[in-house]
Parts: C-alpha cells; sequence; structure tokens
C-alpha cells in the first residue's frame, strides 16, 4: 500500500544561551598590537567580546541546553536528534554532539556535527525543519557554539578583534498551526569563495606538521575587504528576497536577525530591506562574532527580554566562509 505522508509545521519552542565569564576588551589588543579602540569600534562595531579558556564547544553549548530543557519542562531523554553546528568541534572524531549527547545524558538521541561556518545555525535550523515536518522526529535540538578563540592567530591584528566564544541552542518541535514556525528559507553555497577565507591546515590535505604550525596554518586565514564585499551583497538580496517570495513587505518584519560579523553588513543589509534599527537583534559590540553562535544568542537574549511575541515575522540571515549564507523566514510560535 501506498505510504501517504502529511508534512507537518516545524516550529522553535525553546531558545537558550550560553557565553564565557571573561571579558576581552578592545584595549586587550591595543595593549600589545598596532590598533585601537577606536579602529575595532568603526570598522566593526565591536567593542568586547567573550572568551572561554579551558573546555571546548560542547562546554560552551552545555548550559545553554541546560537552560533550554528547563525552560521546555523536558529532560535530556525526551530529544530525539542532535544537530551541533559548528567549525570547532571538540576534536574531529567522535563528533561535538557525541560529546555533548553524553555530557546531557540525551540517551533516545542520535545526532551528527554540521560544517556551514558563519550559516551553520541557519543550515542547521532548515535540516531540523525538515526532519520535523518528515515525521522523523519530535524534538530536534540545533545548537550553535563557536569557541573561536581556538583557532584565532592573537598577533593576527586582521583577524583577532573580530571573534569571541558563545553557544546558543533552540529546540524544533512539530505545532498544530500551520501559519507559525519556519516558513520558508533560501541558502547557498559557493566554494570559489573559500580561498578568501579558510583554515588552511589540519584537514586530510594538509594534516598537521611542524611545518604547518610554523606557517600558522592552523588559524582563520581571512581577506578581510574580499569577504566584506561579497557579505553586503549576499546577505542583503537574500534577506529582501526571502520577504518578496512570501508576500510581504519591510512593515511586517518585526526584527532581522542577522549573523553578527561586522556592523557594516548589517546596516547595509537593513537599509536594503528598508526596515529601521531599531527591528534589528544587535550584539556584536558585546560578543564579536561567534560564527554559529550569533544567531541563536540574538533570539535567546531578545526572547528573555520579552521583546519576541507570538505571531512575530522573523528574517534570520546569515554570510560566512564557503561561502555560505542565507536567510530563514520564522514566524514566532510561542
Ligand atoms: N587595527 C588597525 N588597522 C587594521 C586592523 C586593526 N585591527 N585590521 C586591519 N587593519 C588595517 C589593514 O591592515 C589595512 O591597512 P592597509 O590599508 O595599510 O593595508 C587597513 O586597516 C584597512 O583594511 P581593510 O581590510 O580595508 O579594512 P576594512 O574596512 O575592510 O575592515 C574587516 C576589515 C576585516 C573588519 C572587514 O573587512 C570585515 O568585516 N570583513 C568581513 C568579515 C566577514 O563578514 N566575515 C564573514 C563571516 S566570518
Amino acid at each position: 500500500m501506498k505510504k501517504i505522508t502529511t508534512l507537518r509545521q516545524a516550529a522553535i519552542t525553546s531558545v537558550a544561551h550560553y557565553l564565557p565569564e571573561e571579558v576581552l576588551p578592545n584595549s586587550f589588543f591595543s595593549s600589545y598590537l598596532d590598533t585601537s579602540d577606536e579602529w575595532i569600534k568603526t570598522r566593526t562595531g565591536i567593542n568586547t567580546r567573550r572568551i572561554l579558556r579551558k573546555g571546548g564547544s560542547s562546554d560552551l553549548a552545555l548550559p545553554a541546553v541546560k537552560r533550554l530543557l528547563e525552560k521546555r519542562g523536558i529532560t535530556a531523554n525526551d530529544i530525539d536528534i542532535i544537530i551541533f553546528c559548528t567549525v570547532t568541534p571538540d576534536m574531529f572524531f567522535p563528533s561535538t554532539a557525541c560529546v555533548l549527547q553524553d555530557k546531557i545524558g540525551a540517551k533516545n538521541a542520535w545526532g551528527f556535527d554540521l560544517s556551514g561556518a558563519c550559516s551553520g545555525f541557519l543550515f542547521g535550523l532548515e535540516t531540523g525543519r525538515r526532519f520535523i515536518e518528515a515525521g522523523g522526529a519530535e524534538k530536534v535540538l540545533v545548537i550553535g557554539a563557536d569557541k573561536m578563540s581556538s583557532i584565532i592567530d592573537y598577533n593576527d591584528r586582521n583577524t583577532c578583534p573580530l571573534f569571541g566564544d558563545g553557544g546558543g541552542a533552540v529546540l524544533l518541535e512539530p505545532i498544530e498551526e500551520s501559519e507559525y514556525g519556519i516558513l520558508d528559507s533560501i541558502l547557498h553555497i559557493d566554494g570559489s569563495g573559500g580561498e578568501h577565507l579558510h583554515m588552511k591546515a589540519g584537514g586530510s590535505l594538509n594534516p598537521t606538521t611542524h611545518e604547518t604550525v610554523d606557517k600558522k596554518w592552523h588559524y582563520v586565514y581571512q581577506e578581510g575587504k574580499t569577504v566584506f564585499k561579497s557579505a553586503v551583497v549576499g546577505m542583503a538580496d537574500v534577506s529582501a528576497e526571502i520577504v518578496e517570495k512570501n508576500h510581504l513587505t519591510s512593515d511586517d518584519i518585526a526584527y532581522l536577525v542577522p549573523h553578527q560579523a561586522n556592523l557594516r553588513i548589517i546596516d547595509a543589509t537593513r537599509e536594503r530591506m528598508g526596515i529601521p534599527p531599531e527591528k534589528v537583534m544587535i550584539n556584536i559590540d558585546k560578543y564579536g562574532n561567534t560564527t554559529a553562535a550569533t544567531i541563536p544568542i540574538c533570539l535567546s537574549e531578545w526572547h528573555e527580554a520579552g521583546k519576541i511575541a507570538k505571531g512575530d515575522y522573523l528574517v534570520l540571515a546569515s554570510f560566512g566562509a564557503g561561502y555560505t549564507w542565507g536567510s530563514i523566514l520564522i514566524r514566532w510560535a510561542y
């Protein structure tokens, strides 16, 4: 007999985040590098970032996930799938999803790591959404967590002030009301951009040797200006496109939730969408670029502050290494 499947709607039903306590101000960098608080502030929008000294990305996710479960009133055993989005896994294998599964004791879960750099969380959200819609899971944990300080050269002024450490997580569940939840997505990759933003060694192409360490190939390499130009166009285009595609206008959007890489990229996206500054979630000033974690941290902070209401339309948007970029349209469900 032919199997009939009805697609279900997936929605975020809980969100939480974690930031390590140690604060690194811009003055830290100007104390030993040829840079200044003024340069970093005006060119990036960043004032401070958080740093995790001990532990890996799983330790950035753990407090966020515990809080998320508590908020939703469920236990780790209720989780079906863990999708851990990161470019700074605790180690290559086992996956950080496995590490976290053990730490929280999610006995009934399976899961995997997802490498989408700054767009990792959006790619994870889309993946989790599809498992829910197809009936393959009831509760999917999507985590964005990166310990960027582990792959940053603190003597390279071009990259070291930009990044910070942090973690965020959302729970996806099926919901009855089909007008709420994750409504649409536009996602892209373009590998030809890889040469401009990458980490050269540590993988199978350039395994770790004394030479790769000496050449500093285990750090983030970025041609900032080139990436900036692509990011401005990429993020602004997909954000405007998803609004138009869904027959909405900028007035309908409660918040733009942009990846936090550079305040000037965020401003360009906002202007292209024609929405006022108060409708943009911005915390890059406090945390810098936490890669896969920026968007869930924003969602969590704004939700905890009571600034997101049921029925709000949110446009999530990102651009990052790969290149990877995209937008997701959500109608907040709780
Ligand atoms: N302090 C002082 N000067 C700095 C500096 C720092 N921390 N970092 C770079 N500079 C210098 C550069 O060396 C350059 O000097 P030069 O003209 O003598 O060569 C000058 O400032 C201008 O550099 P430029 O690259 O034009 O600056 P910018 O305005 O593009 O800003 C970035 C640099 C990295 C902040 C910006 O390009 C950026 O945000 N890029 C995109 C990041 C991104 O979106 N990444 C994707 C997600 S990870």
